[in-house]
């Protein structure tokens, strides 16, 4: 069987440079070929062979000379948006890791594929362990009254709290079906001790170095409590996943959104 050939937008970006890693490991991939908004070289050197594709800052010239079957982008919203379009009326799939996107954009993502038959995996979060997490949450939220959050990232971070605790909050509710029971503090001492507060859903953040990206969800009942603790300790934790997203990329077609619809969960 031939080797999925892949393109990645943003290839210098620190999720760019793991990617290329990533599918350069991986039999059933090839990388052909990259793009980076500034270029000084026209060919980048694998890391596994030091073999050389080509290397652009025109996804255009890119998808021209190395015909990939799958682009994947981790740049920026605006900038993803733009490769999407080029992309797509190129009738090449697309694997989108960036955040950031609005309903809009994923509206017209959907709308492009269904134009040029091909698929667009939009997937804002590619870790495994936090999807699964995000899974057994909704499980146990319909047999607590109580949870809270704590969300843990580094501490450059720009937003707070991390979509993805907004994302298992939201989950959570949606599966009880109504909000859970807050306690409300009589005297707060210091502003804000109690978090953020979503359906009932206490939401803290930490913002500290040691930190790349986790969150524990800790429910309660009477007399017992459940924690869910996942984190991520470095990048090569979104690479399973990124991964799965390319090799389905090719199977599928139209907008898929979310690591979970690729799971069999
Ligand atoms: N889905 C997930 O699981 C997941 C996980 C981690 C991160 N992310 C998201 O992925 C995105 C990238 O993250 P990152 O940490 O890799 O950021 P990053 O290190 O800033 O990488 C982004 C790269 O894209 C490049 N770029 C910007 N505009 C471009 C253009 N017009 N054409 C080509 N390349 C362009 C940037 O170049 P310059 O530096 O020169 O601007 C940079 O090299 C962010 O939206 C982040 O939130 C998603």
């Amino acid at each position: 069987m031939e080797a999925i050939r892949v393109v990645i937008h943003g290839a210098l970006g620190k999720m760019g440079r793991q990617v290329i890693e990533a599918v350069d490991r991986e039999t059933e991939l090839k990388v052909v070929g990259a793009v980076e908004k500034r270029v000084t070289q026209q060919y980048l050197a694998l890391p596994s062979t030091s073999e050389l594709v080509p290397f652009s800052s025109d996804l255009s010239f890119i998808l021209g000379s190395c015909r990939p079957d799958v682009v994947v982008d981790f740049t920026n919203a605006e900038t993803a948006m733009s490769a999407v379009r080029i992309t797509a009326r190129r009738q090449v799939n697309l694997v989108v890791g960036t955040s950031g996107l609005s309903q809009d954009n994923l509206d017209e993502i959907a709308e492009l594929c269904r134009d040029n038959g091909i698929a667009a995996l939009v997937v804002p979060n590619f870790s495994l362990g936090s999807v699964l997490l995000m899974n057994f949450a909704r499980v146990a939220a319909k047999f607590f009254s109580h949870v809270e959050i704590v969300e843990m990232h580094h501490d450059k971070k720009i937003d707070a709290p991390s979509g993805t605790a907004i994302a298992t909050a939201k989950a959570m509710l949606e599966a009880r079906g109504e909000s859970f029971i807050y306690p409300r503090t009589e005297k707060e001492v210091l502003a804000n001790a109690r978090g953020g507060q979503m359906g009932g859903i206490a939401i803290h953040s930490l913002r500290l170095p040691g930190f790349v990206a986790g969150q524990e969800v800790i429910f309660s009942g009477a007399g017992q409590t459940l924690s869910l603790h996942h984190e991520a300790v470095n990048r090569e934790s979104y690479m399973p996943g990124v991964v799965l997203a390319i090799k389905e990329a090719v199977k599928r077609k139209g907008l898929i959104y979310g690591l979970h619809t690729l799971l069999d969960l």
